[in-house]
């Protein structure tokens, strides 16, 4: 036997030996344009309101908004997806501020589309939970379950008022069957052929959501279980997908990203059209937490998680480290 023939004549660390090289071989890369960042308002605030689960991340005055827009667009990201926080005593069985014209969000979608143009997407997430005093994201029965098809129809006035106020992109998060042929025949009615649906296709029901309750002030008694997916299956998310393709969804969401990041790699192997990954608040909370603690070096563990969603097959990223992220990348 050879002296050294036991050594390895393969050695991938070839690959790895200096920052250069291991730019050279990188498959997944990260560029401003993957990111959206999504952005509360809050209608009646003279300042912007700190979200305490979720240190960095405010609800916005309709002029720290407009900043934050016109920030994201100098940063090179994509897109803003819109979420509005009414007054307290807006908020009723119907969610009737998310159809009132004059609506926080409708106000909050005219606000930025002035600051901004057509530089970044206008996104707006189109759901009841922000607007009704259950915090459910559709309307009740007489049973206090959530009305799948009453509940559609108000999600179709929402697609319009929303279209109307100059949303590029609607994102329907509700989880109701038939939401998307139901807004994309909204919006076609009413002439706006030309506004995308982001669905919300795959959305589990997940603990990590609880830092997103405070960013909206949801009063949400009980779960979204009879209508957020169960963490424990796959094959549904399949299901949901073909079902929101042929309703004419032009993009499609996983929901959480981390944690299900199996279910996200299924989708973007499956589609055609573009997949984006959201990387919610309790992903978001987790990472400042354990920053603050010093428990973790904050700065790499964001790319890390964005990387890894990237490489399991999301085009766009939302995120609430958005802005941040692309102004790093900048350098
Ligand atoms: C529904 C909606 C939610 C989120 C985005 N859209 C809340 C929910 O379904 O419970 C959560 C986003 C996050 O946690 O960052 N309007």
């Amino acid at each position: 036997m050879a002296k050294y023939g036991s050594f390895p004549n393969t050695r991938p660390r070839r690959l790895r030996g200096t920052p250069v090289m291991r730019r050279m071989v990188a498959e997944t890369r990260l560029h401003p344009a993957d990111f959206i960042l999504p952005a509360f308002v809050r209608e009646g605030v003279g300042e912007p309101v700190p979200v305490a689960s979720m240190p960095g991340v405010v609800q916005h005055t309709r002029d720290s908004l407009k900043k934050a827009a016109a920030d994201a667009a100098a940063a090179g990201i994509s897109g803003i997806m819109l979420f509005g926080v009414p007054e307290e005593d807006k908020k009723d069985n119907l969610g009737t501020a998310g159809t009132d014209p004059d609506g926080i969000l409708q106000v909050a979608i005219r606000d930025v589309r002035a600051e901004v143009g057509d530089e970044l997407l206008v996104m707006s997430d189109l759901c009841l939970d922000e607007f009704t005093d259950h915090g459910h994201c559709g309307v009740l029965d007489e049973h206090g379950r959530v009305d799948n098809d009453a509940t559609l129809e108000r999600y179709a006035e929402m697609a319009r008022v929303q279209a109307e106020a100059g949303a590029h992109v609607v994102g329907p998060s509700g989880m109701m069957d038939g939401q998307i042929g139901v807004v994309r025949e909204a919006l076609d009615g009413a002439g706006y052929q030309d506004v995308a649906i982001l669905a919300y296709t795959v959305k589990y029901s997940s603990a990590f959501y609880g830092p997103f309750r405070e960013a909206v002030a949801s009063s949400l008694q009980g779960d979204r279980k009879t209508y957020q997916q169960d963490p424990a299956n796959w094959r549904e998310s399949l299901r949901e997908l073909s079902l929101d393709l042929e309703e004419g969804a032009d993009m499609v969401m996983v929901k959480p990203a981390g944690p299900y990041l199996d279910i996200l790699a299924r989708v973007a192997d499956a589609v055609d059209v573009p997949v984006a990954a959201y990387q919610i608040s309790g992903e978001y909370a987790m990472i400042e937490a354990a920053a603050e603690k010093g428990w973790i070096d904050r700065d790499r563990a964001i790319l890390e998680t964005l990387t890894g969603i990237k490489r399991a097959g999301a085009r766009t990223i939302l995120t609430y480290w958005a802005t941040e992220v692309a102004q790093r990348l900048l350098g």
